[in-house]
């Protein structure tokens, strides 16, 4: 399964592809964990990467359409992979066809978590996630079962640095923008699925997975 899961930040990508990860044993890409693990490691990419999303700004296309041709381009991307929160521009679109065309792989689906633009801040600010294994909760929506608490391996959740409330209003009029004429592309091409994700969490799973298996 060749996969693209879409959706504004804070729609649920990281939350879904998690789930979409344990079940189907599919590589989680996500340039902004990429991004964000480089940042941990200091190395120059995370310099770079850093300074846009701070500014909550779209990392240039050449960075990040290079780190995710180094991605895919190892044998685990071979059986499937599952793209998260790449492409957001039409000029990476474009870039993943050519990539995928290479590489002698082709799309099965891209799947549009759709979530009403006011419900995001609040997801947003209220997400902590596990500097350890990524988890992310929400303080509301998703508490872990001790406050502040990893339930996995029992570190200190944070709040991630972009997730501030001036930074997130940033980063959804950029993606607003961004995101339109992508799911208009994809629509076209007949790849795009739309998935409510306006829904408690493991029923917007339920219906991906009905998606996946009809
Ligand atoms: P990235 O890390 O991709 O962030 P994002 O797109 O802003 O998305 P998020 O990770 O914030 O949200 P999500 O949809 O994964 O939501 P989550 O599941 O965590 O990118 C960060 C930055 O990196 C960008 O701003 C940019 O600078 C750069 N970047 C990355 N990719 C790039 C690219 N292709 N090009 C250029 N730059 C790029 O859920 C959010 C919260 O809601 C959590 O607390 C969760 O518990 C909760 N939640 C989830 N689902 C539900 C539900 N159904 N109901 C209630 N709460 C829910
Ligand atoms: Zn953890």
């Amino acid at each position: 399964m060749n996969l693209i899961l879409m959706g504004l930040p804070g729609a649920g990508k990281g939350t879904q592809a998690d789930k979409i990860n344990n079940k189907y044993n599919i590589p989680h890409i996500s340039t902004g964990d990429m991004f964000r693990l480089a940042i941990k490691e200091g190395t120059e990419l995370g310099k770079r990467a850093k300074e846009f999303m701070d500014q909550g700004e779209l990392v240039p296309d050449e960075v990040t359409v290079g780190i995710v041709k180094e991605r895919l381009s190892k044998d685990d991307c071979k059986n499937g992979f599952l793209l998260d929160g790449f492409p957001r521009t039409i000029a990476q679109a474009e870039a993943l066809q050519q990539l995928l065309s290479e590489l002698g792989l082709s799309l099965d689906h891209v799947i549009h978590v759709d979530v009403p633009e006011e419900k995001l801040v609040e997801r947003l600010t209220g997400r902590r996630i596990c500097p350890t294994c990524g988890t992310a909760y929400h303080v509301l929506f998703n508490p872990p079962k001790v406050e502040g608490i990893c339930d996995k391996d029992g570190s200190h959740l944070v709040q991630r640095d972009d997730d501030t409330a001036e930074t997130v209003k940033k980063r959804l009029s950029v993606n607003i923008e961004q995101t339109q004429p992508l799911l208009d592309f994809y629509e076209s091409e007949g790849y795009l699925v739309k998935v409510n994700g306006d829904q408690e969490i493991d029923k917007v799973f339920q219906d991906i997975q009905g998606f996946l298996e009809k």
